[in-house]
C-alpha cells in the first residue's frame, strides 16, 4: 500500500510515526519522481537523514513543509524544472533554515546555476558519486549551518574621507544583486547627510528612522513592502533628504537593525560614515566582513594601518577585515607589495582608477554597470562582488565553474 501511495505521489513512509519523536533522527522529504538513482541516494543518506515523505505535486509538497517543516528537502529538477525552481525559492524564503538540495541528472551547469539562483543550498548530480550525498547532508545538517545561512553583511569603511566608500558600496550592492538575484540591501548609515539616494535617484520613502520605529513589529513581508527597490533590483535604506540627527539612533538599535536585516536580506552592504561612533561600531561588529578601503598614498596607508590596529584592539578577527585598494594605478611610487608589507597582510582586492567612469556614473545617478558595463572599474567591481558572494559568473570553463560552485555552495561563503 505504501508503495502504491508513493507511486501516486504523496505518502508517508511507515517508520515516520515512530521515528519523528525520536531524538537525533533527521527527517527528509523528497519532491520528485522515483528513480533507481534517487533511491540509491536515499539509501546512502539514510544514516544521516531518513526520508519520510515523498511528493510529486509542488503545492501539496509546500503545504506539507509549512505545516511540519522537515530537517532537509530534496527537490528533483529533472522533471517540471520551472515549477520546482519556484518551489525552491518559496521554501527558502518562507521556511528558513531548512536546507534544500537540488537534484539533477548529471552535472548540467545551466541547471546547477538556476538551482543556486533559486536559493538551493546545494546541488547533487544523479547518479551520485558514492559518499557524496551523505557528506553533503551531514554538512547541511550541522548546527553551524543555521548560522551560515543568515544573510551576509558587508561594511564598507575607512577612517579617512573621500576614499570611495559610497562608490564601492553602491556598486557592490548592484553587482551582488545582479550576480546572485538574491535580496540585497544598500544601507546608507550616513544618518547626518548620506548621499546614496541622490547617487541612485530613489526617494527615501522608508528610512532607518522608520525602521527604528517599526523594529518591534517588522517581519519579512513588511520589510520588503516598505523598503524601496531600485530598477536594478537591490533595495535602499537611506536617510531623508533633509539633514537628520544621527543621535536619535543608538548603537544598540543599530545592532538590532542589523539582526533584522541579516535575517530577511541575503546581502546587506553598509555605506559607513568615517566616525567611530557607537552606531558605526555596532555595524562593524555585526558585519561578516569589513571592507577597509584605502588609496595608493601615504596618508591613506597610515590611516588604514591605524584602522587595522583599532580593529585588533576591538577584538575583531583578522580574517574579518579585508583591504580594498581603490583608485589603483600600476605606475605609482607606492607599489601594492610595499603597501601589503606595511600593513602586514595582502590586499584583498584592487579597484582601478577610472575617474571618467566613476564621475559619469555619479552624474547620471546610476551604478557603473549601467553606464560603463565593459569598463575596467566596473569589471573590478564585478569581481569584488564575486569574491564577497563566493560565487562566480559562468565565464570560465564549465569545469572550473562547477568546481567553484561545488566548493562554495551558498551565499556569502568564500
Ligand atoms: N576607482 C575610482 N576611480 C576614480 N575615481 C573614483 C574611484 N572611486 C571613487 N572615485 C571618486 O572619488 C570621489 C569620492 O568618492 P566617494 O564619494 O565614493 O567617496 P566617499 O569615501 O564615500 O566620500 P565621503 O567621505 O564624502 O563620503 C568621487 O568623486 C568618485 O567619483
Ligand atoms: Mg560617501
Amino acid at each position: 500500500m505504501v508503495e502504491h501511495a508513493l507511486k501516486k505521489g504523496t505518502a508517508r513512509l511507515p517508520e515516520e510515526k515512530g521515528r519523528r519523536g525520536m531524538a537525533g533522527i533527521k527527517r527528509g522529504v523528497v519532491v520528485g519522481a522515483k528513480s533507481p538513482a534517487l533511491e540509491r541516494l536515499l539509501e546512502e543518506v539514510r544514516p544521516v537523514v531518513t526520508v519520510t515523505e515523498w511528493h510529486r505535486e509542488n503545492n501539496a509538497a509546500y503545504s506539507s513543509f509549512s505545516a511540519n517543516p522537515p530537517s532537509l528537502v530534496f527537490v528533483d529538477l529533472s522533471e517540471e524544472t520551472k515549477g520546482r525552481l519556484i518551489l525552491i525559492t518559496r521554501i527558502v524564503k518562507t521556511i528558513r533554515h531548512v536546507p534544500v538540495v537540488a537534484l539533477g541528472q548529471n552535472a548540467q551547469v545551466d541547471l546547477l546555476l538556476q538551482a543556486f539562483r533559486a536559493g538551493a543550498h546545494d546541488y547533487l548530480a544523479l547518479p551520485p558519486v558514492a559518499g557524496e550525498g551523505s557528506a553533503m547532508c551531514r554538512r547541511l545538517l550541522d548546527p553551524s549551518f543555521r548560522r551560515e545561512e543568515e544573510g551576509k553583511v558587508f561594511s564598507v569603511f575607512s577612517v579617512k574621507g573621500g576614499q570611495g566608500i559610497t562608490t564601492i558600496a553602491v556598486n557592490l550592492a548592484d553587482r551582488l544583486r545582479k550576480l546572485t538575484t538574491r535580496e540585497t540591501l544598500l544601507f546608507d548609515m550616513n544618518f547626518f547627510a548620506g548621499d546614496c539616494e541622490t547617487r541612485l535617484k530613489i526617494p527615501s520613502l522608508y528610512t532607518p528612522f522608520d525602521l527604528q520605529r517599526d523594529m518591534k513589529r517588522i517581519d519579512r513581508d513588511l520589510l520588503l513592502s516598505v523598503v524601496p527597490k531600485h530598477d536594478r533590483g537591490f533595495r535602499l535604506l537611506a536617510c531623508p533628504d533633509e539633514i537628520s540627527d544621527p543621535e536619535q539612533i543608538q548603537g544598540e538599535e543599530v545592532g538590532r537593525m542589523m539582526e533584522i536585516l541579516a535575517e530577511y536580506m541575503d546581502f546587506t552592504v553598509i555605506d559607513l560614515p568615517h566616525d567611530l561612533s557607537t552606531r558605526t561600531m555596532a555595524a562593524l561588529r555585526a558585519s561578516d566582513r569589513i571592507l577597509l578601503v584605502l588609496q595608493q598614498n601615504l596618508a591613506s596607508l597610515k590611516s588604514a594601518r591605524k584602522a587595522l590596529r583599532f580593529f585588533r584592539e576591538m577584538g575583531e578577527k583578522e580574517e574579518k577585515v579585508e583591504l580594498v585598494l581603490n583608485r589603483y594605478e600600476k605606475r605609482n611610487d607606492l607599489s601594492v607589495d610595499d603597501m601589503a608589507d606595511v600593513l602586514g597582510r595582502p590586499l584583498f582586492h584592487l579597484l582601478r582608477n577610472d575617474y571618467r567612469a566613476s564621475t559619469e556614473s555619479i552624474n547620471l545617478s546610476v551604478p557603473l554597470d549601467a553606464t560603463d558595463r565593459k569598463g575596467p572599474l566596473n569589471r573590478d567591481m564585478g569581481v569584488l562582488a564575486e569574491k564577497c558572494a563566493g560565487f562566480q559568473e559562468p565565464r570560465r570553463s564549465q569545469r572550473s565553474l562547477l568546481r567553484s560552485l561545488m566548493d562554495l555552495p551558498r551565499k556569502g561563503r568564500s
